[in-house]
């Protein structure tokens, strides 16, 4: 078998769409279990950017196919309407398998996401999609799936039973409450036009690997918004770690090979909820500007802290990384100095592992290592061996930190701009071969 996870080390935004774009090249299958258009996956290639929120970043590799699977929510307008951009820019979207188990996510999902918000004292900061709500009716067993979606009959009957819960609960909130009919007929041409890309995902994926195929796994958000190993409840609703493979996209746990944590050279976080190495003035205003650092999704500037190894190590564990992918590397290029957070203290004693209460975490005082920083532009660089010495210092310190080899590494939002020292399919690990 040949697979391999892509998984956000941090809090999303690690690049990982520019990774899982590289290596998509490689891949038979790219394939999202995970999320839904809260993602934001921003692609630069001859000399244009695309952002995909829900479709896979293998779409722009002609043969790649391209699976939105079972644990996947899906909003059909969102989906429709990145359709449509993607075939604009005259890329097929043949190549789509779009799960008949995986959950939509409804209008009125929406409305519960605000809703909920507007009851937290401390937001949770989302991204306003609805996809907490979505995933909360696949847990209270009243979502509609992809298959009950297409089919009229079928929706009507659900939606029938189902939505005066969701408009009683709406209602008594001063929200706006939804109307059957009105929702069937504004939901068919999106109904219409997905049908086609409707199928058994976990039969083609499973099919795949029996054939040897490359398959590659796309991880959204990251580890730390992980409903169970991320900051709760300042977190996404679903999980974005490698255990969310099996369950989200219907493959055996024993079919992950290879697990490539995508960790972003400094740390980014959006929306509400403790973060350790948080720095604000002028070193974070750099770094924010230079990297680009407003959200994809919601446009909203990204808080910007340190490295983390106290996270990142939490992020190696409960992932098992066998790889890193370092990006957004050339950002700190021009900073005089570096710190990567290597304990926390707190209450006076000095800890190694991330408390589980959100409280104490945003009472920790990171205790860092400090490291010289490289003022050349990297860029231009193709090679390990070609980057200032004070670059690899930091790449070799990471390395020594999680004991994980660094893969790759990132010197500019291009595809060109990658540096590949090992290939993370065939290495790192015992690799489960
Ligand atoms: P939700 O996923 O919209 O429910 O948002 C929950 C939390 O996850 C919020 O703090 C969001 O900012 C964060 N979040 C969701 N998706 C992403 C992402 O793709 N990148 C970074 N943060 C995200």
């Amino acid at each position: 078998m040949n697979t391999l996870a892509i998984i956000g080390a941090q809090w999303g935004d690690e690049g990982k769409g520019k990774i899982t774009d590289y290596l998509a090249k490689q891949a038979d299958y790219v394939v999202r279990y995970q999320g839904g258009n809260n993602a934001g996956h921003t692609i630069k290639f001859g000399g244009k950017t695309h952002a995909l929120h829900l479709v896979p970043s293998g779409i722009f590799q002609a043969d790649t196919k391209n699976i939105l699977a079972n644990g996947m929510v899906i909003d059909p307008v969102a989906l429709c309407d990145e359709l449509a951009l993607i075939e604009s820019h005259g890329f097929s979207t043949d190549t789509l398998h779009l799960s008949d188990r995986a959950h939509i996510v409804m209008p009125y999902h929406r409305s519960l996401d605000g809703m909920y918000e507007s009851f937290k004292k401390e937001k949770v900061g989302t991204t306003a999609k609805g996809i907490g709500p979505a995933y909360s009716d696949k847990t209270l067993r009243r979502s509609v799936r992809v298959h009950t979606y297409i089919d009229e009959t079928r929706l009507r009957l659900h939606l029938k039973e189902n939505l005066p819960h969701v408009n009683a609960l709406l209602k008594q909130h001063g929200f706006k409450s939804y109307d059957v009919e009105t929702l069937i007929e504004e939901s068919r041409p999106g109904r219409e036009r997905l049908k086609s890309y409707v199928s058994d995902t976990s039969l083609i994926l499973n099919e795949a690997l029996n054939e040897h195929r490359t398959v590659l796994f796309e991880g959204a958000q990251g580890t730390m918004l992980c409903m169970d190993h991320g900051t709760y409840p300042f977190v996404t609703a679903s999980s974005p770690t490698a255990a969310g493979i099996p369950l989200g996209a219907g493959v055996p746990p024993r079919s992950i090979n290879r697990v490539l944590g995508i960790v972003k050279a400094y740390t980014t976080r959006v929306g509400g909820g403790p973060f350790p190495t948080e720095i604000e003035g002028d070193t974070a205003n750099t770094i924010r500007k230079r990297g680009n650092e407003y959200g994809t999704t919601t446009g909203r500037p990204r808080r910007i802290g340190w490295l983390d190894a106290v996270q990142l190590k939490h992020s190696c564990r409960v992932n098992g990384f066998t790889g890193i992918a370092l990006t957004l590397f050339d950002v700190l290029s021009s900073l005089d100095s570096l710190k990567i957070a290597t304990a926390y203290s707190l209450d006076g004693k000095t800890i190694r592992s991330m408390p589980a209460d959100p409280a104490d975490l945003a009472r920790v005082i990171p205790i860092y290592e400090t490291l010289p920083g490289f003022k050349d532009d990297i860029s231009k660089v193709r090679s390990f061996s070609d980057l200032p010495k004070d670059a690899k210092t930091y790449i070799e310190k990471i390395e020594a930190l999680l004991d994980v080899p660094v893969q790759i590494f990132s010197v500019g939002p291009s595809r060109e701009e990658t540096v590949v020292r090992a290939n993370p399919y065939k290495t790192g690990g015992d690799g489960n071969d």
